[in-house]
């Protein structure tokens, strides 16, 4: 059996038809938004390697609640721009800092929004790794795991309090799941879940971030504790160790160039799936269309689909607000 008998283009003739066997669906509610609240502005303050993203004074979060809940998003994902950093990211666990109040003021315009934050270090601390240091017997500087878990606990914990409704731990240091989940649990905080950033590869297309966030290394670089990109095996097994330790959900980052691990999980683990669409796959299509090289939209729908596609349930993308418009009609 093969032509003229079959013939695949019979079910692509109409919009219609297409729509009937259309095999992978998005909408807005698939989608997070990533948000950056800087405590130093009074006004939003463009960023320049992400078009149409900004970093905002903690006084816009009410109305940023608003809109991401009117726009049917999923969620959102916030992060913080502290006055002060110092070699513990002291200022990330301080109540009064711009995640917890903009936790607090989203909860209260928008209670029905998810609101999940990033617990990492690498904002606060002056450093700009995503733990605190130590020196290795050679004499090098690495990030401390065990001494960073507890600085994590207690930041979790803090924007627990301050309401939010999940967790989502970004550091790469082993056991923190475990840890975030032990301090939750003993604080009253049981039915907080944690999204672990559980794949989380070292890699270039976080660049833009590093602006938009203030948090690039000052020295050397993350592959110390973030994963090679080389590796797939490795993928699984931090998946899975996360999935012990108590995570509730998952996530890939980056996502385009990690569709097989996004793949490779969905079929080997039964908890929700994130896949995180990172600053620098954002500026990319925004710089080819400016450039006259490609359709924005177009090329944003299909980069979001084939995410869906691959088998992430939700993405973190600086695109939501865009696609869920055009998903709106
Ligand atoms: C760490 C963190 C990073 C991103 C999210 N959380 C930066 C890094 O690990 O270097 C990157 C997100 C993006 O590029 O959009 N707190």
């Amino acid at each position: 059996m093969g032509f003229p008998l079959i013939r695949p283009r019979r079910l692509r003739a109409t919009p219609a038809l297409r729509a009937l066997v259309r095999e992978t669906a998005l909408e807005p509610g698939d989608l997070v938004y990533p948000l950056f609240f800087n405590a130093a502005l009074d006004e939003p303050h463009a960023i320049g390697t992400m078009p149409g993203i900004f970093q905002l004074p903690v006084s816009a979060a009410a109305e940023q609640a608003r809109l991401a809940l009117r726009a049917g998003l999923g969620g959102v994902l916030l992060f913080g721009l502290p006055i002060t950093k110092d070699p513990s990211g002291a200022s990330g666990r301080d109540p009064q800092g711009p995640v917890p109040r903009a936790v607090e003021a989203m909860k209260n315009a928008a209670p029905g929004l998810v609101v999940i934050t990033d617990v990492c270090v690498d904002e606060y601390t002056d450093h700009g790794h995503c733990g605190v240091l130590h020196k290795r017997r050679d004499g090098a500087l690495e990030v401390d795991n065990d001494a960073t878990l507890e600085i994590l606990a207690e930041m979790a914990l803090v924007h627990a309090r301050a309401g939010a409704d999940v967790v989502a731990p970004s550091d790469m240091m082993d056991g923190r799941v475990g840890r975030i989940r032990r301090a939750l649990d003993e604080s009253g905080f049981s039915d907080t879940p944690i999204l672990s950033y559980a794949v989380k590869y070292a890699s270039a297309f976080y660049g833009p971030f590093r602006e938009a966030a203030d948090c690039a290394p000052k020295f050397g670089d993350r592959a110390g504790y973030q994963m090679d990109p080389s590796n797939a095996r490795e993928a699984l097994r931090e998946a899975l160790l996360d999935e012990q330790e108590g995570a509730d959900m998952l996530m890939v980052k980056p996502a385009l160039g990690y569709l097989d691990i996004v793949r490779e999980l969905r079929r080997a683990s039964s908890l929700p799936l994130a896949a995180y669409n990172v600053s620098g796959e954002y500026a990319m299509l925004h710089a080819a269309a400016a450039a006259g090289m490609l359709d924005l939209p177009r090329a944003m729908m299909e980069v979001l689909t084939s995410i869906r596609r691959a088998g992430a349930d939700m993405i973190l993308t600086y695109h939501a607000h865009a696609a869920a418009e055009i998903l709106r009609g």
